[in-house]
């Protein structure tokens, strides 16, 4: 008898729980071939645990897994991948001193002779990978020297080269800038027409109305409902995400620039690649956006203010004052914060708890001489920030390596915010961030600007920086191509700034 199988993927009545938290309530999602399904809700909805049960991370407390109408148990990652599910995770974690090769085939390696690897095939076989997806990288580069969306394409030829049925992808353009998202839609729609399904997470309206079939809402680790992609609009996700309406996606700014705070004259790397003279000037109360494609040597800039990368010439002045900042602790005493763009490598400690790694950068504001009464004034003023950004954790004891992404990142938030800063540099701040919660971020960020702090804000996102900044800067190529004033800054002039050489 044929049966017509409509779905190639169904997950029944799925529960789990946590210590502490019930992160998935009887949640039921069911794809159907062929498609691209969206997963949406806010941070700490349940999106990625309902993901990490599917492949065999986490085993749900209860509830079903149906592969072509088949009951399956799936009891690791290897299960997962033979039955023809792949991940491409929130987080990447690829071995950053092998080569691109050796990341893709690891613990596959095509071998004559077991003993031996065959580096020559591994080559061959990656170069027709990339060939297939259009992308462009030496298959025998370090990983460790990729940027992050280069990892990213890494990552989606690995799950690609398992020949999957189902792809599952956890924010996969959270790093990508929109030239780069444009072509994973390519990937996308060619992964379709050959009957893949893929699992599309994502905190991006825009995208997932572009890109999905059909969408399902989580909240609060149950299941809102499944729609078709063309039956909603913007407003209709944000509202059954939150369960409330959210009229403006931007907070009203009455923030006053005026004075110059910092001041940065033909500032150019030790790199020759990287930023090159650069020079412009920070107002007090400013926010100022730095829009830009990847490798526009960003990132590198402000961690070049922050004391982190060397500077062949060029000066900084803060506050008048001509200084040298070689360190991130000089930098801290300058009143500067940093918050980084790479969570997983160069902010959050795992292991610690989410009090801990909001304290962090603040010890010693709380030491001596009244040891007690200074830890209880730490506890509360951590614990004050973290729920005002509105961070979803158990507790304040519970480790930082437990909660969904997008907390984790506003937990790093916090604890910049608790130094006081009077300059913040912000690389993508709200990356991973869902739109309830971003909106919180944009409030602080505006008051903190309307209490005369200082605000540098690299971004991908236009409706951010358009949204955000007084100024946008717009940087290619390691050089600045122009500086917009927020009421004549557009999409089509930042994007044409962008790429100019
Ligand atoms: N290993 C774990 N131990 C304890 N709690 C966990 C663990 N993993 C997830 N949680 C909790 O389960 C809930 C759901 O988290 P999950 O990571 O699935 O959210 P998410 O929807 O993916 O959010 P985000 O958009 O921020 O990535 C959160 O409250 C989180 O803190
Ligand atoms: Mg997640």
């Amino acid at each position: 008898m044929m049966i017509d199988q409509q779905y190639v993927l169904e997950l029944k009545g799925i529960s789990k729980e946590f210590p502490g938290v019930k992160a998935l309530d009887d949640v039921t999602l069911q794809v159907r071939p062929g498609t691209v399904h969206a997963l949406m809700g806010e941070n700490g909805a349940g999106k990625s645990t309902l993901m990490k049960c599917l492949f065999g991370i986490y085993k749900q407390d209860a509830g079903d897994i149906y592969l072509n109408g088949q009951k399956v148990e799936i009891n690791s990652s290897r299960d997962a991948l033979q039955m023809g599910i792949s991940m491409i995770h929130q987080e990447l974690h690829p071995v950053p001193f092998r080569s691109v090769m050796e990341n893709i085939w690891l613990g596959r390696f095509p071998s004559w002779w077991l003993l031996f690897i065959d580096h020559k095939k591994m080559y061959r076989d990656t170069e027709a990978l990339f060939k297939q997806l259009d992308i462009d990288i030496k298959p025998d580069t370090i990983v460790g020297k990729l940027s992050v969306s280069k990892i990213q394409s890494i990552e989606i030829a690995k799950a690609v080269s398992f020949n999957s049925k189902i792809i599952v992808m956890d924010e996969p353009t959270s790093s990508l800038t929109s030239v780069e998202v444009e072509h994973l839609f390519k990937i996308i729609q060619e992964l379709k027409s050959r009957g893949v399904s893929i699992i599309y997470i994502s905190h991006k309206m825009e995208e997932i109305l572009q890109i999905s079939d059909e969408v399902t809402i989580m909240r609060d680790g149950k299941k809102i409902g499944t729609w078709a992609a063309e039956e909603l609009t913007t407003d209709l996700i944000i509202s059954k995400m939150v369960g409330r309406d959210l009229t403006q996606r931007f907070p009203p700014r009455n923030n006053v620039p005026n004075g110059v705070v910092l001041k940065v004259e033909g500032l150019t790397s030790i790199h020759p690649k990287s930023f090159n003279n650069i020079s412009f000037e920070l107002r007090r109360g400013e926010i100022l956006g730095i829009g830009g494609l990847v490798g526009a040597q960003r990132t590198e800039l402000i961690e070049a203010l922050f004391g982190l990368r060397e500077v062949q010439s060029g000066s900084i002045t803060l506050n008048g004052k001509m200084v040298r900042i070689k360190s991130a602790a000089a930098a801290k005493r300058h009143g500067m914060a940093l918050l980084t763009e790479e969570r997983r490598t160069t902010g959050i400690f795992p292991v610690l708890s989410v009090h801990e790694n909001a304290a962090i950068a603040n010890m010693r504001r709380y030491v001596r001489p009244y040891l007690l009464l200074n830890e209880r004034k730490k506890r509360d003023e951590v614990n004050e920030m973290v729920t005002k950004l509105r961070t979803k954790t158990p507790s304040p004891k519970t480790l930082i390596m437990n909660l969904s992404g997008g907390n984790q990142q506003k937990v790093l938030l916090a604890r910049w915010l608790l130094t006081s800063p009077e300059i913040l540099l912000l690389d993508e701040p709200t990356r991973g961030i869902d739109v309830g919660a971003k909106y919180e971020i944009y409030t602080i960020i505006a008051d903190l600007a309307q209490q005369g702090k200082s605000i540098i804000m690299i971004s991908s996102e236009m409706p951010e920086l358009l949204g955000m900044s007084d100024r946008v800067m717009v940087m290619s190529e390691g050089r600045i191509t122009g500086i917009l004033n927020g009421s004549e800054a557009s999409e089509e002039e930042i994007m044409r700034l962008a790429a100019q050489h």
